[in-house]
């Protein structure tokens, strides 16, 4: 008889449960992979529960719609929330246990109170200017979900860089004994970053969106030979060219402090560009590392 492998999700949406689930794998030392999400899951959520799989003794995937950190109720409103492909997805992945915790479970009684960290520049540029409140809405949904899971690793992708750089700097602060380990951005066959948001973009806003990686690609091809400020009219006459989308920003900025950079630039300064955008009502982030 051929051996047939079915894979088990093991789903469960409470953190006692969730630590009985995992009691077992501590006892005997294994290792914890962590992949937190807010679920409408696509290729580049799996490629980190891929990862996971491949570096960890068992996969957790949390999805939770973390209401804190949406400075605007329609963005939370419309959220995506496909459940049922979310786990078929997952199973077929071969992740072992999905967290689902409801919003009472991770916020009791209604206390939606924030973490208030400092994080210097990290949190008070690019998307912490545009959306307010969103960082520390953020880290305290990580820091609950870190403490419920206790991985050993967790991923997270490069898409939401200032998120990344903002989750390393509190776990280095705080050392939590937490690899936070980062993966590179998965694009679509259009090269658009993928997103659950992606999929509440009309036929026409999708293409205009294409615009968002090719405008990157072209800087990156420009770089060392344009100034920043030069790469920044150009960013700026694209959209402006482009009546579907609205740039919201265009940076270039340390890797590590996210200070905007001035000319001239020692080759040795670690950069990347950043890029923020409204399709209709959509937002739609993507970054490029220049050097
Ligand atoms: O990147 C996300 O999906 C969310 O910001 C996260 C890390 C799951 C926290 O809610």
């Amino acid at each position: 008889m051929p051996y047939i492998y079915t894979p088990v999700l093991q789903i469960t949406a409470t953190q006692s449960e969730l630590e009985t689930l995992l009691a077992a794998y501590r006892r005997d030392g294994k290792s914890i992979g962590f992949v937190p999400t807010m679920g409408a899951l696509h290729k580049g959520h799996i490629s980190l529960i891929t990862l996971s799989i491949n570096e960890n003794d068992v996969t957790v995937c949390s999805i939770f719609v973390n209401p804190t950190q949406f400075n605007d109720p329609a963005d939370l409103k419309r959220y995506p929330r496909p459940v049922e492909s979310d786990r078929e997805m997952l199973e077929n992945a071969g992740c072992d246990i999905l967290f689902m915790p409801s919003v009472e479970e991770m916020y009791p009684n209604e206390d939606y109170s924030l973490l208030n960290e400092d994080f210097g520049n990290l949190d008070k540029v690019m998307e912490g200017k545009s959306r307010p409140g969103h960082f520390a809405g953020m880290i305290t949904i990580v820091n609950k979900l870190f403490t419920a899971v206790k991985p050993h690793k967790a991923y997270f992708g490069n898409k939401d860089f200032q998120q990344l750089t903002i989750v390393k700097y509190f776990v280095k602060k705080h050392r939590l004994p937490i690899l936070i380990r980062e993966c590179p951005i998965s694009r679509d066959i259009d090269e658009l970053a993928m997103s659950s948001r992606n999929r509440l973009l009309s036929v026409e806003e999708r293409k205009a969106a294409r615009l968002i990686p090719s405008t990157l690609f072209n800087v990156k091809e420009m770089w060392g030979r344009k100034t920043i400020a030069e790469l920044k009219a150009f960013v700026e006459s694209e959209f402006a060219n482009e009546p579907v989308l609205k740039l919201d920003y265009f940076e270039i900025v340390h890797f590590e402090t996210l200070m905007s950079l001035m000319e001239p630039i020692s080759p040795e300064t670690p950069i990347i560009a950043c890029i923020a955008t409204f399709a209709g009502k959509i937002r739609l982030i993507d970054n490029i590392r220049l050097q």
